[in-house]
């Protein structure tokens, strides 16, 4: 029997060696390098089978000139579900390799399924490494779309035999759920192993551009963030999809992270329900609470997700600390961004919050990183510290800097035709983003302000 040979791979970015090192040159983390067996078997196999780095194909391209090469948009399948339509850039793309990543319990297998169910136009395949075949059938009824669905399901994790499979059923589209349960005859390391992630995805990356046939992965993502173990599957796979929110909320967003068809800042809204997934096309709506009168520390804020305008809801409570020192605690806003706007108001304005708690919450779970959400924040931190409601038709849009200046942000139009269009009738936005501006366009009233001065004179002076 031949010597197995194996090698040592960075779990954290799939950084490959041949020999044990106590720090990745790639990705400079300690204490990552694990063995993995890679010795390939000798089995014959079909050619987009033999995909490991070193295998090339065998026949060479010709290099052709640009204005030759013919190409169909048309044949993108589309789904039922506008917003997955839309993140993927217009439908799905034959050939496609689409990684979709999330935290466990966050609707990626009902998402899958979802699709699978949701084109009878096209036939297929739903693979699965995680649940049986009677626990697929339970959740598909449970999504109440399965009576006219072209969809087969296999439970498998070999390679070699979904490849089988999809020789037998020949779907027109594939869902793997998920890449980490998978395992190839070709490396003996265990499922899940970065190496065995690679081949897997390989493997199938070699099918779909082969077969023209769109394959969606689901891959589980780790604790910091990045998609279990490898970076490595990010560069290999056309489209990046992050499915992300909070396990608690109903709302989920599916993010576009990478994406060689589409553009790489859409994102599609869900709200999770008792039957599945349903998509959100109005958000704004459902950002903002209903009140019958207006409380002091709360604040709108019109802002940007991905390309989408959409107008939520900053809460902010400021108490007297009960002890020493003051908390400080955040949801869905950077901890430090806040820290940062309470020096501002303190330093600049005189607001003594430094013996006073601030807590900043973002309805729905969301989790906000655009800046044109700091003007809300401070108005809504402030709101409540003078017990100074702000009237619920009043929304805003800009970054606070150091000294207290508010600085422009970026698609201020769009922004201001949606708090138009949700019925708002004045938006705060930086002067400096007045410039070319049509104000008399808007069936709103624009307040343009340089400084945190200017505003606080508006509304609490
Ligand atoms: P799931 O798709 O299994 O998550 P993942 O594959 O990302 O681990 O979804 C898990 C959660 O979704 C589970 O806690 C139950 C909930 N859920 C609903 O609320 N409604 C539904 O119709 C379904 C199918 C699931
Ligand atoms: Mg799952």
């Amino acid at each position: 029997m031949a010597k197995s040979k194996s090698a040592y791979f960075c779990q954290n970015c799939g950084y490959e060696s041949p020999k044990w090192m106590g720090q990745c040159p790639s990705c400079k983390q300690w204490n990552s390098f694990v063995e993995e067996v890679v010795e390939k078997t000798n089995s014959k196999v079909p050619e987009w089978r033999s995909t490991t780095t070193t295998g090339n194909t065998k026949r060479a391209n010709k290099a052709a000139i640009i204005h030759e090469i013919v190409y169909q948009d048309e044949s993108r399948i589309l789904t039922p579900d506008q917003e997955f339509n839309r993140v993927l850039g217009g439908g799905i793309v034959p050939g496609s390799l689409v990684l979709i990543g999330g935290e466990p319990g966050i609707g990626k297998s009902t998402l899958m399924l979802q699709l699978a169910l949701s084109i009878p136009q096209v036939k297929t395949l739903y693979i699965s490494g995680e649940e049986s075949e009677q626990q697929i059938k339970m959740r598909a009824e449970r999504l109440s779309q399965s009576s006219k669905a072209n969809c087969y399901i296999l439970t498998e994790t070999s390679t070699q035999n979904i490849f089988k499979q999809i020789e037998t059923v020949q779907p027109n589209v594939i869902v793997i759920d998920s890449i980490q349960t998978l395992h190839s005859a070709q490396i003996e390391s265990a499922p899940g192993s970065v190496s065995q992630v690679r081949e897997c995805t390989a493997e199938l990356l070699r099918f779909a551009k082969e077969t023209s046939t769109p394959v969606f992965i689901v891959g589980h993502i780790t604790k910091d963030g990045s998609i279990a173990g490898p970076k490595v599957l990010e560069h290999m796979v056309d489209t990046v999809l992050q499915f992300e929110g909070d396990r608690h909320h109903v709302y989920r967003i599916l993010r576009a992270v990478k994406n060689r068809f589409g553009s790489a800042s859409e994102l599609g809204i869900y709200e999770m329900q008792g039957s599945g997934l349903r998509e959100v096309s109005n958000p704004s709506e459902i950002m903002i609470s209903q009140r019958d009168e207006p409380v002091s520390g709360v604040s709108i804020a019109a802002m940007l997700e991905g390309m989408r305008p959409m107008m939520i809801e900053v809460q902010a409570l400021v108490s007297n600390s009960a002890f020493g020192t003051a908390q400080r605690s955040s949801t869905g806003y950077d901890t430090k961004r806040l820290n940062m706007l309470l020096a501002v108001l303190e330093k600049r304005f005189g607001f003594r919050l430094s013996a006073q708690d601030v807590f900043l919450n973002i309805a729905g779970g969301l989790r906000v990183e655009d800046p044109a959400i700091d003007l809300a924040v401070v108005v809504a931190i402030i709101s409540s510290q003078q017990d100074i409601p702000i009237r619920s038709n009043l929304t805003f849009a800009g970054e606070v800097g150091l000294s207290g200046e508010i600085r422009a942000v970026n698609r201020i139009e769009q922004r201001i035709q949606e708090a138009e269009k949700l019925g708002f009738d004045g938006i705060f936005i930086s002067k400096f983003n007045t410039k070319g501006l049509d104000a008399k366009k808007y069936n709103i009233a624009i307040r343009p302000v340089a400084k945190l001065e200017d505003i606080f004179n508006a509304l609490f002076g």
